[in-house]
């Protein structure tokens, strides 16, 4: 054990100190969270959102800003998980809503708006020859996986510890008790060795291997390409679908992390920030594959859906894919990214505590660790009250990003922002130190 080992009598006071602070600064949160819990429970309806004592109910965004219930402004280096790449202001999304609005809601019908969107998509994942519109992330791995099993005529998913697809897909731990009953094989994150293993053992039944170019919830963990590429031969050796679950990486470049690693899987799942900041997910890839929802087939799959084409995920999702966030855009927000990280590195390194943002662009993850961090195996053991910590102080100074350390920038997230987080987070390492894992 290399990382200082921290007194608990030291940080559990500290601990109890920042919170109460906490608490003391935010009493209409936890009001709010009180009324709440009488209809929901704990008062929480996404489990990613709840954090102890309670979460921050915020009341507004604009630009990379929100304030919160008791009035408080906080720079947002969340950004809404990675949905919300515009901020929560863009112009050209907000006229594109009010357009769609105005063209009246709920139509009943085909509309223009899912097909243009669909072109649009198709020309930044041109491995995407036909796609179909879900309501999330979530929805269009679950569709993913059925056009798998249904084109395979086979029924186990090779899957990754840590790997999250959604709340019914979700495989911290090994799994949760939630998830579909599909017939998972769960395989260690960046080891071709043991996939190889699996893969020999379980190859004749395997209908797809489903995986996160990067571990997204398990840590901003990004997997090694040449074992993506890796993964890629032993789908094709033994005639499983090999599909990408693009909902977080997309946005690593136009085409997604596929483009920057010249990867072809047979389907790609998208989410997030497609749908302009509202609901969304889509699924798509090999026509042989995707065809089978053709409804003119006999032999179609259904693929239903009441909001797949709703107007106003449509139309925001257009307009920012045509109007505000090119490629350019996104390389250039993506750069951003890799600069903050290096930075925000750079002072626990000055400081020389053993602490470390991992991820790629511009989504990072904060991790009580210096160790080299390959997969969720590797995160054993790592304090997490040094996390909570660090979360309350920097809330304290104004920034915000999730409880569990993500941080995902905004286009509106510049570099006054960067040298804004890049301080606070020096103030509180400084402030802390003593109580911080010393650097290996
Ligand atoms: C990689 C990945 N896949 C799927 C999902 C699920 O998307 P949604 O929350 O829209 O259902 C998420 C959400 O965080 C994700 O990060």
């Amino acid at each position: 054990m290399n990382q200082r080992a921290i007194p608990l009598t030291e940080l559990d006071p500290a601990l109890v100190e920042a919170t109460a602070r906490y608490r003391a600064r935010n009493p209409a949160s936890e009001r709010l969270l009180n009324e709440a819990a009488d209809v929901l429970p704990a008062g929480n309806t996404r489990s990613v959102l709840f954090y102890s004592p309670f979460p921050l109910y915020m009341a507004r965004g604009e630009g990379c800003h929100l304030w919160d219930a008791d009035g408080h402004r906080y720079l947002d280096a969340l950004g809404e998980f990675t949905a919300g790449i515009y901020g929560h202001s863009n112009p050209v999304i907000q006229q594109a809503i009010v357009a769609a609005l105005q063209d009246g809601l709920s139509l009943s019908s085909h509309t223009a708006r899912e097909a243009a969107l669909a072109h649009e998509i198709q020309r930044r994942f041109p491995g995407m020859a036909l796609l179909r519109f879900t309501n999330s992330g979530t929805e269009a791995n679950l569709m993913a996986l059925a056009a798998a099993t249904a084109h395979t005529g086979r029924r186990k998913v090779l899957v990754f510890n840590g790997a999250y697809h959604g709340g019914v897909l979700s495989f911290g731990g090994g799994g949760s008790p939630v998830n579909v009953p599909h017939d998972f094989v769960v395989a260690p994150y960046n080891d071709l060795d043991a996939v190889r293993a699996l893969v020999q053992a379980h190859g004749p039944q395997l209908a797809a291997i489903l995986i996160e170019p990067m571990l997204g919830a398990g840590g901003c963990i990004p997997a090694a390409p040449a074992f993506l590429h890796g993964l890629r031969a032993l789908a094709d050796e033994c005639g499983a679908l090999l599909i990408l679950d693009e909902v977080m990486t997309s946005r690593l470049s136009g085409g997604g992390r596929q483009a920057l690693l010249g990867l072809k899987p047979d389907l790609t799942t998208l989410g997030k920030y497609f749908g302009g900041g509202l609901s969304f997910g889509a699924f798509g890839g090999r026509a042989d594959v995707m065809s089978r929802f053709d409804p003119r087939r006999p032999d179609a799959l259904g693929h239903a859906g009441t909001f797949n084409n709703n107007a106003l995920t449509m139309a925001a999702g257009l307009a920012g894919l045509t109007q505000v966030l090119t490629p350019a855009a996104l390389d250039a927000l993506n750069q951003r990214g890799e600069r903050l990280r290096e930075r925000l590195n750079g002072v626990f390194t000055r400081h020389a505590v053993g602490l470390q943002f991992t991820g790629l662009g511009s989504v990072m993850q904060l991790h009580a660790t210096d160790r080299p961090l390959r997969n969720a195996a590797d995160l054993a053991g790592t304090d997490d009250r040094i996390k909570a910590l660090l979360f309350f102080d920097l809330l304290e100074r104004g920034i915000f990003l999730a409880r569990r350390g993500l941080v995902a920038l905004s286009l509106p997230f510049g570099e006054t922002q960067a040298d804004e987080f890049v301080t606070a987070l020096d103030a509180v390492v400084a402030a802390r130190r003593p109580l911080l894992p010393a650097a290996r």
